[in-house]
């Protein structure tokens, strides 16, 4: 029996090529965005076992509505993948309506989807939640406040579903994926970024992540020296930056 697996946010960057890589590795898909034009682009490209479903995750009950209708569309999903996320890095536009923006997005939308995920595979008995968070939530960040906050919201919640899964009578698994920098509509054109990796070499790293079941990764594996490195930093020298 093929797998069945919902990439949330599969128009662009990481989630367009995860949707890709997965199919390549014999998966049904389900690839949702807001942008139709480019969920029909990945049915042309990909012809068989794809399904798509327009979805703008800050529409909470929408949302939930949609991932219904994707799933039954599927006949079913194993492994549901909230990737949909926006950042402020270098933008124009910040202050309050900007952070909110990015925690509607980020925290609410992924929370909704991630907890409704997680009931679902609990009535079927089975199932497997990606977060695509970010090495960004391990530390705070003047530059990207509600961003870096958001992906240490992702970070926690997961966490805590990890645990709870573990007291379940069903077999579920909670991985958290925390890339470095990629390259995505989200990092294009911005300065400063450095250990920038492929979108599709990112891509096969998350899959592998998925594949195994892993319950974190760091995307790409040198990250990992920057997840221990920033941890080792105290408070009071963050305080101080
Ligand atoms: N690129 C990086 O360096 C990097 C590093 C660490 C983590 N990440 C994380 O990776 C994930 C994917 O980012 P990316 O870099 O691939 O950026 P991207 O190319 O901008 O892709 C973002 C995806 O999220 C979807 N999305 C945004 N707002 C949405 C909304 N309201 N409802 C539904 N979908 C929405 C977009 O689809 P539509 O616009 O069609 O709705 C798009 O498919 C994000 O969670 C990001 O935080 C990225």
């Amino acid at each position: 029996m093929k797998k069945k697996i919902a990439i949330i946010g599969a128009t662009s960057g990481i989630g367009r090529a995860l949707t890709v890589e997965m199919h390549k590795r014999g998966f049904i898909v389900g690839a949702t965005g807001r942008r139709i034009e480019r969920l029909q682009e990945l049915e042309q490209q990909l012809q068989t076992h794809i399904h798509t479903q327009f979805m703008d995750v800050v529409e909470l009950d929408d949302a939930i509505d949609q991932l219904d209708q994707l799933k039954k569309d599927m006949g079913g999903l194993d492994i549901i993948v909230v990737n949909a996320g926006v950042s402020n890095y270098q933008k124009e536009s910040v202050g309050r309506q900007a952070d909110l923006h990015v925690i509607n997005v980020n925290v609410r939308g992924f929370a909704n989807l991630a907890s409704y995920s997680f009931n679902l595979f609990e009535e079927q008995g089975h199932g497997q939640i990606v977060g695509i968070s970010s090495v960004a939530g391990l530390f705070g960040w003047g530059l990207n406040i509600p961003y870096n906050a958001s992906k240490s919201f992702m970070n926690t919640y997961l966490q805590g579903y990890r645990q709870k899964a573990n007291h379940s009578d069903a077999d579920i698994s909670v991985s958290t994926i925390m890339p470095g920098f990629v390259e995505s509509e989200m990092t294009e054109g911005k300065r400063d970024l450095f250990w920038v990796q492929e979108t599709e070499k990112a891509a096969k790293q998350i899959a592998d992540a998925i594949e195994r079941k892993k319950h974190e990764a760091y995307i790409t594996k040198r990250w990992r020296l920057v997840g221990w490195f920033v941890k080792l930093i105290p408070n009071w020298m963050w305080n101080r930056m």
